[in-house]
């Protein structure tokens, strides 16, 4: 079969990433999707088993730190376009192990933009570059205000600043090479496949297991939550119709201060698995703080919406409630990812805390 483009996704065995592709392969059968990914514990093809035989479907085994694992995936599929995913992204391994990060979310995104000059030749015709990026460059909010593109980077954990250098990078590019390139920074999201380290995942799984529910400091930190297809859905729109050399601010009108966040889970929990109420909510306990924890997140996504046409299509009841049904549902695929280092992961952080 002949394609009429092919796409090289980075990230795509990830929990967004595998979103992205769902999306993209089943609507756009002409293109040939790459799924370009390492692997880390994070990545998981379990997660691509619905799509996996499709023909314009592959994947390739690689590390975005590695030109030669880069260069190969070029050579091989000679991609038009890339859309940026793959990176360390949990706030609480950057405190842990920031090295990790600056390698991945920096020299990696920058592997990758070499790659885009070299084989695209400086000729950029028909090319693009879609780098996925985070609110969380912006800092930390008060109690007023919102994010939007023009917003001063303000970035304060290791993960942040990665990804701020990373968007900075990807900026330097377009305006030094000409790369034609778009960023999206995005707020927290939530759906399936999220692996259980991140907010919502973890406090579904300690639900399910009666044991602890760990709310950080007084729980009174805020987050713009978006359904993670909702984000997928702005990433097609914005690498297909976006604005050479923009940035777009995507996020859901939807924040919730963690503790409020937690007890509503707590609800509905209790009502999937038939349990009295407030079971979930004896659970929840207060635990250190993290360290450096920005207070608020918030994105004003009027630029999305009026240029692009993009909108939030879920109630956060319902995609929380979608999200709870899918663990509880695809208990084998929580077992099989927390089986390996996770535990010692969660003894490590959680342990003493
Ligand atoms: P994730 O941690 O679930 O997945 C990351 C994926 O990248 C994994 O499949 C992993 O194997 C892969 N990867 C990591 N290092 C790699 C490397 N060196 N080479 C190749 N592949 C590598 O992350 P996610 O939550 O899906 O986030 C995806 C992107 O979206 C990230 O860039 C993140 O910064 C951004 N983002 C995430 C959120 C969120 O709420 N999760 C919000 C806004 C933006
Ligand atoms: P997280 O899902 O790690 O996303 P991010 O730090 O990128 O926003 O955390 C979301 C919020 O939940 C954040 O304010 C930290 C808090 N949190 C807890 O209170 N307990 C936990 O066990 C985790 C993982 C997060």
């Amino acid at each position: 079969m002949t394609f009429e483009r092919t796409i090289l996704i980075t990230g795509g065995a990830g929990f967004i990433g595998s979103h992205l592709l769902r999306l993209m392969v089943n609507k756009y059968p002409q293109t040939r999707f790459v799924n370009f990914d390492a692997l880390t514990y994070a990545g998981n093809l379990a997660n691509l088993h619905d799509i996996e035989s499709k023909e314009n479907y592959i994947f390739f085994k690689g590390d975005i730190t590695s030109p030669s694992d880069v260069n190969e995936a070029f050579d091989k599929y000679v991609p038009d376009g890339i859309i940026h995913l793959a990176a360390e992204s949990h706030v609480d391994r950057s405190i842990e192990d920031p090295l990790a990060f600056i390698r991945t979310n920096v020299l990696g995104t920058g592997v990758l933009m070499n790659a885009c000059r070299q084989h695209w030749k400086d000729n950029f015709e028909g090319k693009r570059f879609h780098h996925v990026s985070t609110d969380e460059v912006f800092g930390s909010l008060g109690a007023e205000g919102f994010f939007t593109e023009t917003t001063a980077y303000d970035p304060r954990s290791p993960y942040s600043a990665s990804k701020a250098s990373s968007d900075h990078l990807v900026s330097a590019y377009h305006h030094t090479y000409g790369l034609p390139v778009v960023i999206s920074n995005c707020s927290n999201n939530y759906g399936s496949h999220q692996f259980p380290e991140k907010l919502i995942p973890l406090m579904i799984r300690n639900i399910i297991q009666e044991k602890p529910l760990p709310v950080y400091g007084e729980g009174i930190n805020v987050r713009d939550w978006l359904f993670v297809e909702d984000h997928a859905s702005a990433i097609d729109v914005i690498f297909h119709k976006g604005i050479e050399g923009e940035t777009y601010c995507i996020g859901g009108e939807n924040e919730w201060r963690n503790i409020d966040l937690v007890k509503l889970l707590c609800k509905v929990m209790d009502t999937l698995l038939g349990r009295p109420d407030a079971s979930a909510e004896q659970l929840i306990t207060f635990v250190k703080d993290r360290a450096g924890h920005d207070l608020r997140y918030a994105i004003d996504a009027t630029k999305l919406a009026t240029e692009l046409g993009w909108r939030p299509s879920l109630t956060f009841e319902e995609g929380l409630r979608k999200t709870a049904e899918w663990y509880l549902n695809n208990q084998a695929w929580l077992e099989e990812v927390t089986s390996g280092s996770y535990q010692e992961y969660y003894e490590r952080h959680y342990l003493n805390r």
